[in-house]
């Protein structure tokens, strides 16, 4: 159970999760919020490439629970920096090695879908992963590593949505940004299929996790799945603009942009949230709609 003199570090604090993270935890814990990127006052740089660096914070704070959210999640940055890309996806989770054998300390990390390789339409726990694109290797690197650690919550997540206007990178504030500079007609692609995952409801997830003592591999989507295509169409009708429309197109169309392999399918289901009672999340299109209007997006 985590009290509230309990201390817990977050790592990557400063990105689209870690602003869930960090509402849901603070007020029920002494939160120590890192990042190398210091987007908010309440953010102390902590780089988790640096073991030197690691080790000496840990023991400067001693935390109670680790939430290790730190890693590049750039696909196409991945792809051409693989060296950066496993120093911080995967190695980073052994420097924190030492303090966790130690101290027996809970230790979340957060996965992806992009670990398998979409030859299935719906992966659950128990599937095979076989990561295509060098963010997926260096991501189930630090999954293998992580499993080293008795209580780890491996935490597998979807396409996340969250953080707002300023600090989600990914689709949702994309396909929002051409609305915004005025495009009517969206390109998207309809042939790759995944789960939205909420930020707000993933932070909920890992934080009964580490609340109820359950540790594990645990996929953290919304319910449901569709093409990127499905999703953007639905975004649009839930901020009200009907005077967009999405046109459908391949990935081929992007493959000058978007360069990394990514898998036909992506969608996930929580089996193991659903089997412990904890699967606190929602169909994906409430949680659209939810963060429609849960920002002032400047349409
Ligand atoms: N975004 C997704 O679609 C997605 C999907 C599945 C899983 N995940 C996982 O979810 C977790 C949270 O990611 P997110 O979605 O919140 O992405 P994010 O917004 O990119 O957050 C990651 C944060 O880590 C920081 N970071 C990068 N290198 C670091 C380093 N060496 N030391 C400390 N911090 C560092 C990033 O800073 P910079 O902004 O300066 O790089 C960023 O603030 C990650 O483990 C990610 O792999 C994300």
């Amino acid at each position: 159970m985590i009290r509230k003199t309990d201390t817990v570090l977050i790592t990557g604090c400063g990105g689209m999760l870690g602003e869930g993270v960090y509402k849901r935890f603070t007020g029920n814990a002494n939160v120590f919020a890192t990042d190398i990127d210091l987007n908010e006052a309440w953010l102390t740089h902590l780089d988790v490439r640096d073991k030197a660096q690691v080790e000496q914070y840990l023991e400067e704070i001693r935390p109670d629970y680790i939430v290790h959210l730190a890693a590049l999640t750039d696909m196409e940055y991945c792809e051409t920096h693989p060296d950066d890309a496993e120093a911080t996806n995967a190695d980073s989770v052994a420097y924190f090695a030492p303090y966790v054998e130690t101290h027996g300390t809970p230790f979340v990390y957060i996965c992806t879908a992009g670990i398998f390789d979409g030859k299935k339409d719906v992966y659950d726990e128990d599937d095979e992963p076989h990561p295509l694109s060098v963010y997926g290797k260096t991501k189930y690197g630090g999954e293998i590593n992580v499993k080293k650690y008795p209580k780890h919550v491996v935490a597998r997540a979807g396409w996340m949505m969250g953080g707002g206007p300023i600090k989600d990178k990914k689709f949702i504030n994309k396909i929002i940004k051409q609305v915004r500079s005025g495009a009517k007609e969206l390109f998207v692609v309809d042939d790759k299929l995944g789960t939205p995952c909420y930020t707000y409801d993933l932070a909920n997830i890992l934080y009964t996790l580490l609340d109820q003592e359950q540790y594990g591999v645990f996929h953290g989507v919304c319910e449901g799945g569709g093409s990127r295509a499905e999703i953007a169409r639905f975004l649009m009708e839930s901020l009200g603009r009907k005077d967009v429309t999405v046109t459908e197109v391949g990935s081929d169309y992007f493959k000058s942009t978007y360069f990394a392999p990514r898998p036909r399918s992506e969608k996930m289901v929580n089996r193991h949230l659903h089997d412990l009672g904890l699967n606190l999340t929602r169909d994906w299109h409430d949680a659209v709609e939810d963060y429609a209007h849960k920002f002032d997006w400047g349409l």
